[in-house]
C-alpha cells in the first residue's frame, strides 16, 4: 500500500482532497499532532478502508474559521469501514470485517473509561481528557474522510457488524453510528425523556434530528423541533416532530400553541455556541447563549437539559471577548431557581451504538430517512461542506472507495 487520499482543512472556508500517507502503526508528527503523541506506537491498531465517512456540524465550526484548528489538518471523525490490516496485539477484530468507530477515541484502560466514560480518556490526548479523530485539540489523531484511516486500541473501540452483506444494505443508517445517532440519542437520555414526555429539540441539523427520532424511541408522547432554517423544519416535520420557527416569534408562545402550555418535561441543545439570537427573523444575529437561556425558560422545574450542542474554550471569530475564551452570559439563576440538571460534552458514543445498531437491524430506527442522509464521492467533499454550510437539509455522506455507489 502507499497512497491514501483525503479531506483537508487549508483555512476559513476551505476544504481540499489532497494526497495523504497511507496510514502507519505509528503517530506520526502533522498538522495539529500534539509533540507528546508523535511517534507513539500502535499495535493495537487496526487500518480500514473507508466504507462511509460523514460530514457533521462539528467539522463546520473548524471549516467556518471559529477553531484554532491548523492548516492542512485531515479532517473526519464520522467512520465506518472494512479492516485491510490488523496490527500484532489486535485480538478480535479480523481482517473483513465491516465496523463502525465511535468518534471518541478511548484507550479502555484508563479510570474514565472503565466507568464508561468514553468521551473523556484520560490517555489519548496530551492536550486534555477526550479525543477525536481529525479534530482540533484532540491529539493529532488523523481524520477519516479519507480513503484508508487507523484506528487505534481496535479490540475496544470499533463495533464489528453482524453480518457484511446486511451491514452494507443498512449502511446509510448504520454510517450514523459513529456520531449523531448516539450523540441525539445521548442528548434525549440525559434530557429524561421518557414515555408520555413533552420534548423540546433546540436545532433541526442532523444531531438535532437524531435527537427528536431518539426521543420518539424513548417513548415521548410530543417532540417539537425549533430552527431558523424552513427546509430542516420541514425534515423534522416528514417523520412526525411538531416544528417551531424560532424567528418568527417567541418560543413559549409556540410551544403553548402546540402543548396548550408554554413549557416541556425535557429540553436538548442541539445547536451549539454558533447559536442566532431568537425572535429576529431569519437573519438574526449571533447569540452564543441563547440557546442554553431558552431551555431554561422553557424546561419545566425539576427537568432536564441534555447539552450535545458544542461549546468551545477558544473562538476566533466570537462576538465578544468573552466568548473568545467560552466565557457566556448565561442565566443561570433561572437554572437554579428550577432545580433544572444539564450535560454537556461528548457523547460517550460506546454507551450506545450496539443498541442502536440492534434497532436498526431489526426496522425500528429509520435515521437515514430523519436526516436524508445522501451519499456523495470523496471527491466532492468541498462541494458537500459548502451545501452543509449554507443549511441543507442534509447529512451529506462520503463514499471514498465506491462502496455506497455499489
Ligand atoms: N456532543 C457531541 O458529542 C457532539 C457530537 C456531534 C455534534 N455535536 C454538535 O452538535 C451541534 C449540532 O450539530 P449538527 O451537525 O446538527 O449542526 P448544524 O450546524 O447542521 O445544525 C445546527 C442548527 O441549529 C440551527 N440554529 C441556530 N440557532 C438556533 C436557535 N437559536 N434555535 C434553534 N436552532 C438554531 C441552525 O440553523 C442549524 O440548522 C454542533 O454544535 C456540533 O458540533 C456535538
Ligand atoms: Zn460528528
Ligand atoms: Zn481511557
Amino acid at each position: 500500500m502507499s497512497g491514501n487520499r483525503a479531506v483537508a482543512y487549508q483555512g476559513p472556508g476551505v476544504v481540499e482532497v489532497i494526497d495523504t500517507d497511507y496510514p502507519a502503526f505509528e503517530l506520526k508528527d502533522g498538522p495539529g499532532v500534539n509533540p507528546a503523541n508523535v511517534g507513539r506506537k500502535l499495535p493495537h491498531a487496526v487500518i480500514l478502508r473507508t466504507v462511509a465517512t460523514n460530514i457533521c456540524g462539528s467539522d463546520q465550526h473548524m471549516v467556518r474559521g471559529r477553531t484554532t484548528a491548523p492548516q492542512g489538518l485531515v479532517l473526519g471523525h464520522e467512520i465506518t469501514g472494512e479492516v485491510v490490516e490488523a496490527g500484532p496485539d489486535v485480538e478480535f477484530v479480523k481482517v473483513g470485517d465491516i465496523v463502525s468507530v465511535p468518534f471518541n477515541i478511548s484507550c479502555g484502560r484508563c479510570r474514565n473509561c472503565k466507568e464508561g466514560k468514553t468521551g473523556i480518556c484520560l490517555n489519548v490526548n496530551p492536550d486534555r481528557p477526550g479525543s477525536a479523530y481529525g479534530y482540533v485539540d484532540m491529539g493529532g489523531w488523523v481524520g477519516g474522510q479519507a480513503e484508508y484511516v487507523l484506528v487505534p486500541y481496535a479490540d475496544w473501540n470499533v463495533l464489528q457488524f453482524p453480518d457484511r452483506e446486511q451491514a452494507l444494505e443498512k449502511i446509510l443508517d448504520l454510517t450514523m453510528l459513529s456520531d449523531i445517532f448516539p450523540t441525539g440519542f445521548h442528548g434525549a437520555v440525559t434530557a429524561g425523556v421518557g414515555v408520555g414526555s413533552t420534548v423540546y429539540v433546540a436545532g433541526a441539523g442532523p444531531v438535532g434530528l437524531a435527537a427528536a427520532l431518539g426521543a420518539q424511541l424513548l417513548g415521548a408522547a410530543v417532540v417539537v423541533v425549533g430552527d431558523l432554517n424552513e427546509d430542516r423544519l420541514a425534515q423534522a416535520r416528514s417523520f412526525g416532530c411538531e416544528t417551531v420557527n424560532v424567528g418568527a416569534g417567541t418560543i413559549p408562545d409556540q410551544l403553548e400553541q402546540i402543548l396548550g402550555i408554554p413549557e416541556v418535561d425535557s429540553a436538548i441543545d442541539a445547536v451549539g455556541f454558533e447559536a442566532r439570537s431568537e425572535g429576529h427573523g431569519a437573519d438574526a444575529k449571533e447569540a452564543p447563549a441563547t440557546v442554553l437561556n431558552s431551555l431554561m425558560g422553557v424546561t419545566a422545574a425539576g427537568g432536564a437539559i441534555g447539552i450535545p450542542g458544542l461549546y468551545v474554550t477558544g473562538d476566533p471569530g466570537a462576538v465578544d471577548d468573552a466568548a473568545k475564551v467560552g466565557a457566556l452570559s448565561i442565566s443561570l439563576g433561572t437554572g437554579w431557581a428550577k432545580s433544572l440538571s444539564f450535560t454537556t460534552g461528548q457523547c460517550p458514543v460506546m454507551r450506545y451504538n450496539r443498541q442502536l445498531m440492534m434497532a436498526i437491524l431489526h426496522d425500528r430506527a429509520p435515521i437515514a430517512k430523519a436526516v436524508n442522509a445522501t451519499a456523495i464521492p470523496l471527491t466532492d467533499a468541498p462541494r458537500g461542506y459548502a451545501e452543509f454550510d449554507a443549511g441543507a437539509a442534509t447529512k451529506y455522506v462520503l463514499d471514498p472507495n465506491g462502496y455506497l455507489a455499489a
